[in-house]
């Protein structure tokens, strides 16, 4: 039996890792999430699996954390095998660059904050609980779901001047993986960061035609950073493919503390 923590699993990515991983008799899922009730009646209705547990924890809670690693323990045994930091805020201002976000300064220290709260030090927060009980797992995974967007190569490459505090707070994320790669390594420890690449899972939430627009012109970027980009994937497939990745890495193989493509070879779209 493996065991899987998995944050943000109310839709999108992580909702489709748990409907994956569920699939298997021998894993045991525990979905992390905001909203309890609403994603347990969801995953009721669209997978109904019973190695499947979903738990109250807004990851920006080191306390609902300590809570959600206790209950997953007494369901374990004290022991974890992976730990996914999926959960993530991705806002519209990822559609600007600073000279936008310039105009309200306030704001923007605002939307840089929320950012680094929710993908980085909700990770850290994550990692911190989990630790004790992925000491004990046999897999010993530590995976954060990071982005392309966070590495200055391809920023450069096509001057994508959008998702300013997103990718900096992934880019953070990136470091923090490193930095518990450096801690834990030794102790069999894999951490790595993953960009499962573009993925439609709808989590910009485009209304309006201004936003298309914007949108249309950061995609836009990214055909000039990669010509072969078709537009966002399927979330199923980024999934897997993200899943298998999550498998195949180990210490051993060269994968602690760092960050890759789904791929594992760029360009990341
Ligand atoms: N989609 C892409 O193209 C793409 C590309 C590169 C990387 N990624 C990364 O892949 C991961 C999944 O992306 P996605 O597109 O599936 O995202 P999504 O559809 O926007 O879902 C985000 C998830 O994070 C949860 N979340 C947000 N803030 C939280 C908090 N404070 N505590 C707990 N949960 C919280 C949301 O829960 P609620 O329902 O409660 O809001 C939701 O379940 C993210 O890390 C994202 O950065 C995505």
């Amino acid at each position: 039996m493996s065991s899987w923590v998995i944050t943000g699993v109310s839709r999108g990515l992580g909702f489709e890792f748990v409907r994956q991983l569920s699939e298997s008799s021998s894993n045991i899922v525990f979905g992390l999430v905001r909203n309890k009730a609403a994603v347990e009646a969801k995953v009721a209705a669209e997978i109904g699996r019973e190695n499947i547990h979903i738990i109250q924890a807004d990851t920006t809670d080191p306390m609902e954390l300590e809570k959600a690693a206790q209950y997953v323990s007494e369901k374990t045994n004290g022991a974890v095998d992976y730990v996914i930091a999926n959960a993530a805020l991705q806002s519209k201002t990822a559609l600007v660059g600073f000279d936008t976000m310039s105009r309200d300064p306030k704001a923007l220290e605002q939307d840089v904050i929320d950012h680094l709260r929710v993908n980085t030090i909700g990770a850290v927060h994550l990692f911190n609980a989990f630790m004790p009980l992925i000491l004990k797992g046999r897999a010993k995974k530590v995976i954060a779901i990071s982005t392309g967007m966070s590495d200055p190569e391809m920023t450069l490459k096509a001057d994508i001047y959008q998702a300013t505090s997103y990718a900096m707070s992934k880019a953070a994320l990136n470091m923090a993986i490193a930095k518990f790669s450096a801690l834990y390594r030794e102790k069999g420890v894999l951490c790595m960061a993953i960009c499962p690449g573009a993925v439609d899972t709808g989590s910009l939430n485009i209304e309006t035609e201004g936003e298309g627009q914007l949108a249309m012109a950061m995609f836009g970027k990214f055909k000039e950073y990669s010509p072969t980009f078709q537009g966002p994937g399927k979330t199923d497939d980024s999934a897997r493919s993200v899943l298998a990745l999550v498998n195949k890495a180990t210490v051993d193989g060269g994968y602690a503390g760092i960050f890759l493509s789904h791929t594992e070879s760029k360009p990341y779209l």
